[in-house]
């Protein structure tokens, strides 16, 4: 009796359509783990199955899919064709994010030109407050556009530091004779927390340097950086990627710069690909994007305090007024991030 009514029961249940979801999902699981055999040969209840790939040229990614049919005779699985796996993968040869610049040097120069640069320096002036007497710190200074600004608003004493031999080299060729008794520049990599000579630092500067850091232990090294040369009672400014937004669609070309995901990093992160439109050839690097709360837990655990952002400020010229920067509006790429030691 009690076998009879177990073996209702289970027919039943063999033949409801949650059984029938469970086998596409036994299905898709078997066929996800031997993906790499030659799928559909060895399971008589796979009655097709094909592979594709393809390189999206414009995303750089690679593309994967299994498409397979399951159902027909003899087959315990219910009739259906399912797109089984696609895999979005960064194909390109890595770059390490230390040299990249190396290859960029003074083409830089050209990116700085972009519309959408022109937003850094209002949005970093808003926050900056007097520099005047001040010792200084520009960390990944590049050609040293940031480190001749603080020299010109009465800092003291500027030293710009950068991962990369050819940016510093183009960052002494560009800096002006009145200006070199207080800027200095010097090779480092401000992942790694050891003081600069000549510090601890009033203030420093970080114009896009933490969006190299492609994982939490690099960044928190940074903030260790950071905190290592600044001065109690310092203050540290910087630029980081807009971290309110995450990076699910590219930010089109519609100022210059075109930025696209080419991998999500961990559950809060991308690695972004950016292009900027520059003659007579683009200058295009990488770096990454993670969440504000990322940022946030790196810096107080290195021991900053007052963690704070801030959203970007247009120029004060005719664009503002004209809506050149309505679309830019819907979604800026930058955000300023002031911390503080006590
Ligand atoms: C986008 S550029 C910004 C240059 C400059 N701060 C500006 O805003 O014009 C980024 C710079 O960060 C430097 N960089 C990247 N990782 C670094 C690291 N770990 N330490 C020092 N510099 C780094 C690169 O070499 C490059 O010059």
């Amino acid at each position: 009796m009690v076998q009879g009514l177990m073996g209702t029961a289970m027919a039943d249940l063999l033949n409801s359509d949650l059984l029938n979801y469970f086998k596409i999902a036994l299905a898709l699981l078997v066929v996800a783990l031997v993906e790499n055999v030659a799928v559909g040969s060895s399971f008589s209840w796979i009655s097709s199955s094909n592979r594709s790939s393809h390189i999206d040229e414009a995303n750089q990614s690679s593309i994967k899919c299994i498409n397979v049919s399951t159902g027909g005779e003899n087959s315990p699985f219910p009739t259906t064709t399912l797109r089984l796996i696609t895999v979005f993968k960064d194909l390109r040869p890595r770059v390490a994010m230390s040299t990249q610049y190396d290859t960029i040097g003074s083409r830089y120069k050209a990116f700085k030109e972009r519309p959408v640069v022109d937003i850094e320096e209002p949005s970093v002036l808003k926050r900056l407050g007097s520099v005047e007497g001040l010792t200084c710190l520009d960390l990944a200074c590049g050609l040293g556009h940031w480190s001749r600004l603080l020299a010109r608003k009465g800092a003291s004493k500027v030293i710009g530091v950068d991962i990369s031999q050819t940016m510093i080299s183009s960052a002494n060729d560009l800096l002006p004779d009145d200006l070199k008794p207080t800027i200095s520049y010097q090779t480092g990599d401000c992942s790694i927390p050891t003081p600069v000579p000549g510090g601890p630092f009033d203030l420093i500067f970080a114009g896009w340097l933490l969006n190299y850091a492609p994982d939490y232990a690099t960044l928190l090294n940074m903030f260790r950086h950071i905190h290592v040369n600044l001065a109690p009672g310092g203050r540290f400014i910087s630029i980081t990627p807009n971290t309110h937004c995450p990076m699910y669609e590219p930010i089109d070309d519609y100022y210059g710069v075109a930025v696209w995901p080419v991998e999500k990093v961990g559950d809060e992160g991308w690695k972004c690909h950016l292009k900027a439109y520059t003659e007579p050839e683009p200058v295009e690097f990488e770096m990454y994007h993670f969440l504000h709360g990322f940022y946030e837990r790196a810096a107080k655990e290195a021991g900053l305090g007052e963690v704070r952002w801030w959203p970007p400020v247009m120029p004060e010229d005719e664009r503002r007024e004209g809506g050149f920067w309505d679309v830019y509006l819907l979604r800026p790429h930058m955000l300023v991030l002031t911390a503080s030691r006590e």
